[in-house]
């Protein structure tokens, strides 16, 4: 497969989850052992909420050290947590709220105020550690594609992609899915230590087709392939694509 970054496909979407689960507690148990803390970055949108829910509900992950693990949110709609397309509520009502983190070790983004993406950046370097010009390096970073080859809130053609020295950026525009985003930016995904991409269902295969397709021509075009700069290589970082099926052929069973 011509994509950048190591590819793990899985025959479907059980098998999937279960790969990434196992991905994910390797990556939390050798943080928790090297820096004490685990920073656990994750994606909105329908294709994680069954893994989140699988996270605390199947007794493999029991060992997952929740309690030094501080969650932080990829993107967001610019809406109040109560609204059904509030992405925080999601991960609260599928994951968090059972897997007994500590309140304030759950970073929500603070869409609503004026400044939201300057006090998550502020709250990053808190926590996370870097500065406004050095970079925060988050431990794992979990994201997903949307059909247009989006990925976090960086839609094509849209004023976030062009950001480069902010960690979070509010995003707007003609091509962004509404309601307004807020999105982690490109130089803060980037210089995670592992990214994932999942993806899961048939319904998926035609972007990746695009996405493959563009890597085979050595070249990117991040304005209309947005996923496709996300590339944490140069900061030492790893990006692994998890497939089922489905998505890496187009056929079978899947969404
Ligand atoms: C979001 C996301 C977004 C998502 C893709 C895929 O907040 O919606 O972070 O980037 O991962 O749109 O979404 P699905 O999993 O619903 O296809």
């Amino acid at each position: 497969m011509e994509l950048t970054g190591a590819v793990h496909v899985s025959p479907d979407k059980e098998a999937l989850f279960g790969a990434l689960g196992d991905a994910l507690l390797g990556a939390a148990v050798r943080a928790v052992e090297a820096r004490g803390v685990f920073h656990l970055v994750l994606s909105g949108g329908g294709t994680p909420e069954p893994f989140y829910l699988r996270l605390v509900t199947d007794l493999r992950y029991r060992g997952l050290p929740w309690d030094k693990t501080h969650v932080w949110v990829v993107d967001e709609r610019r809406v109040p947590e109560t609204d059904e397309k509030s992405n925080i509520k999601m991960m609260r009502e599928a994951m968090l709220d059972h897997a007994g983190i500590p309140k304030r070790q759950v970073h929500a983004m603070p869409v609503l105020e004026d400044d939201a993406a300057e006090r998550y950046q502020a709250e990053l370097i808190e926590h996370v550690g870097g500065s406004d010009t050095d970079v925060p390096v988050l431990d794992w970073v979990l994201l997903g594609m949307g059909g247009d080859c989006h990925t976090a809130s960086l839609f094509p053609e849209s004023p976030a992609l062009s950001v480069t020295d902010k960690w979070v950026a509010t995003n707007d525009g003609d091509r962004v899915v509404p309601p307004a985003r807020l999105t982690m930016t490109y130089p803060l995904l980037n210089a995670a230590r592992e990214l994932v991409v999942v993806l899961a269902g048939a319904g998926k295969h035609e972007a990746l087709r695009r996405v493959e397709a563009q890597a085979a021509t050595g070249q990117r075009d991040v304005q209309e392939i947005p996923i496709s700069g996300i590339d944490p290589e140069p900061s030492g970082g790893e990006l692994t694509w998890f497939l089922d099926a489905a998505a890496a052929t187009g056929g079978g069973a899947g969404s």
